[in-house]
């Protein structure tokens, strides 16, 4: 498959779908920043579009609420000449009653060659390869995982420090509702950086420590000598009742501040959005030059550009 005008490495994907990140090796893992890197190159141009994927047909399927991944899918997938399709579950036959199974049915049955599905169900993007012939993203299930999250803020974290071996990150926050927390999890340890959960004991996972990071619930002691601080969003949607005390109790004992940045001079911070203003992060850590929140949204289009090429390579080289 041509790339265009750009010299975009010929290496393809052993996978066809990219579900989630737990079984992408380092080479992998790689490829795809390498590739997004030349795609970010295209990005900065005054025309942003390549002819790569002209004449393949993209469907968005969106069953939860999106900003950034949606819109960023569908302009990685418009920069590469695709055609794509929005679809969301308000405004389809689901809200009849149709299952996903048939919905994805007759998808496929329009001759789809790619599918980007969010769903609240662990699971669902797996479900949809049974019921598609052509590869599908995973653009977050339930808590499960949100692949192209996790490959951003590497791509992020990259333009910062030169390695990921033994790099120190902080994932601060709700980790036992977050699909980032997982997604980078696998991610960051296949890496080699040393990972530290940090957050209230009722938002952290029994036994997490198996899957090889270091857990703590004081805050202190996750920014010592920690030069990523990754925060995450505190999901009052998925947990109901509150398994935190109060938002205000959230944030004294686990809110980064401008106190924080001053004390941890190499911290750089990243969020996935949305922001809780005044609950992860003060708004003066918001704004700060070290924190790196939309230059993660400008990655992900460039990531989601390189996930869609490297799949779509992989189909034409006719690998499994
Ligand atoms: N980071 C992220 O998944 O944001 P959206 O929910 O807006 O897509």
């Amino acid at each position: 498959m041509n790339i265009g005008d750009s010299n975009i490495s010929s290496q393809v994907l052993l996978h066809r779908h990219l579900l989630g990140l737990s079984t992408y090796s380092v080479e992998e893992i790689f490829l795809i920043l390498e590739t997004a890197r030349e795609f970010r190159e295209i990005l900065e141009r005054p025309i942003k579009r390549v002819p790569t994927l002209r004449g393949f047909t993209i469907v968005n399927l969106f069953f939860e609420p999106s900003t950034r991944t949606r819109i960023s899918f569908e302009l990685a997938a418009k920069r590469l000449s695709a055609d794509l399709v929005n679809f969301g579950g308000s405004g389809s036959s689901l809200s009849k009653g149709e299952t996903l199974r048939d919905t994805a049915q007759n998808i496929e049955a329009m001759k789809v060659d790619m599918a980007i599905i969010r769903h609240s169900s662990p699971g669902a993007a797996h479900f949809l390869t049974r019921c598609i012939q052509g590869s599908v993203i995973n653009a977050g299930d339930g808590a499960h995982e949100h692949p192209t999250q996790a490959l951003l803020d590497l791509l992020t974290i990259s333009e910062h420090y030169d390695r990921f071996e033994n790099l120190r990150v902080s994932i601060i926050g709700d980790i036992a509702h977050s699909r980032v927390a997982r997604s980078n999890i696998f991610a960051l340890t296949t890496l080699g950086a040393q990972v530290t959960l940090c957050g209230p004991q009722t938002l952290i996972p029994v036994s997490i420590e198996q899957l090889g990071v270091r857990v703590t619930h004081r805050l202190d002691e996750a920014l010592e000598d920690c030069q990523v601080a990754m925060t995450l969003r505190i999901q009052q949607e998925r947990f109901g009742a509150s398994l935190v005390p109060s938002l205000r109790e959230y944030n004294a004992l686990y809110g980064l501040t401008s106190e924080h940045m001053e004390i941890h001079q190499d911290l750089i911070v990243l969020h996935p959005g949305p922001v809780n203003r005044g609950v992860e992060l003060d708004d003066e850590v918001v704004e700060h030059e070290r924190a790196v929140i939309l230059d993660q949204v400008t990655n992900g289009v460039a990531v989601r550009m390189a996930v869609m090429y490297l799949l779509a390579s992989s189909r034409a080289t006719d690998r499994d």
